[in-house]
């Protein structure tokens, strides 16, 4: 694992979005997975600015989304397909069926996560996944639990996690209840796994995640058992890391 602490959120997101750059030019057709929310806000603007100034051709890529809010349309402005939209796809003009998103709305929500399964498993595996950190630990929306969830599954939310999401929706209680997440397994299968953290309230998880043992207690915490996982830290979010383990610092 290696483990990056960047002197800003800026410089954080800059090395992230290099990082999937390097990913798509090696690899055009590259197969990423991607979270929503505000840590990786800037890395999918600065992606959009690539493909703007031509400096890399996003077109051929797919992209998979970590989770979605169930009981939210696609062309809801709270979802997450929409967060994508705006933030990504509409700038790398992505054609509808390189996207894929678990739909929030279906009807038979088993269903609809052994279909996000199978297109997990069909697109042949994922080339990099971009996450984020719950202050809970979680990844996706896969929250603290007692047990690691193989394959993407409905999931109910957190209190903290709603509380934390609230801010996109009118009040705690218009806070979506349930989402769809990919599974640990799934994510776990991914060829390389980048883990975005920014800001005070990550500190402790990320703490948690990288130092202590891997438990479901903070589902980030199994990212330890994985090959290449490449953990990029605003130093705010890096407050409780000891120096021994940090690898590079980035100013
Ligand atoms: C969202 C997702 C979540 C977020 C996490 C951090 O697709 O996968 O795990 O990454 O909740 O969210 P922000 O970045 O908003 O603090």
């Amino acid at each position: 694992m290696q483990i990056a602490v960047a002197c800003s959120y800026e410089a954080m997101s800059e090395i992230a979005a290099q990082e999937i750059l390097k990913t798509v030019r090696k690899k055009p057709q590259s197969v990423l997975a991607l979270a929503a929310g505000s840590t990786p806000v800037l890395v999918y603007e600065k992606l959009g600015r690539f493909h703007a100034e031509k400096e890399c051709d996003f077109s051929k890529i797919t992209t998979f989304q970590i989770d979605e809010y169930i009981g939210l349309s696609t062309d809801d402005k709270r979802s997450f397909f929409q967060f994508f939209q705006k933030y990504l796809f509409h700038k790398i003009t992505l054609p509808l069926h390189k996207i894929h998103t678990p739909r929030g709305m279906a009807e038979d929500i088993a269903l609809e996560c052994q279909r996000y399964h199978e297109e997990i498993v069909m697109s042949g595996g994922i080339d990099l996944l971009v996450l984020g950190i719950g202050s809970n630990g979680h990844i996706g929306f896969n929250e603290p639990d007692d047990f690691f969830t193989a394959k993407t599954h409905a999931v109910e939310l957190s209190e903290a996690t709603r509380r934390a999401n609230s801010r996109f929706f009118k009040d705690l209680d218009d806070t979506p209840k349930w989402a769809i997440s990919m599974g640990i397994e799934e994510m776990m299968h991914a060829k390389k796994i980048m883990l975005l953290a920014s800001g005070t309230g990550k500190a402790s998880a990320l703490a948690e995640a990288l130092t202590r043992d891997i438990t479901p207690k903070i589902p980030a915490s199994i990212l330890q058992f994985h090959q290449d996982v490449l953990v990029i830290a605003d130093e705010a979010a890096a407050m409780r890391l000891s120096a021994d383990i940090i690898t590079e610092r980035i100013i």
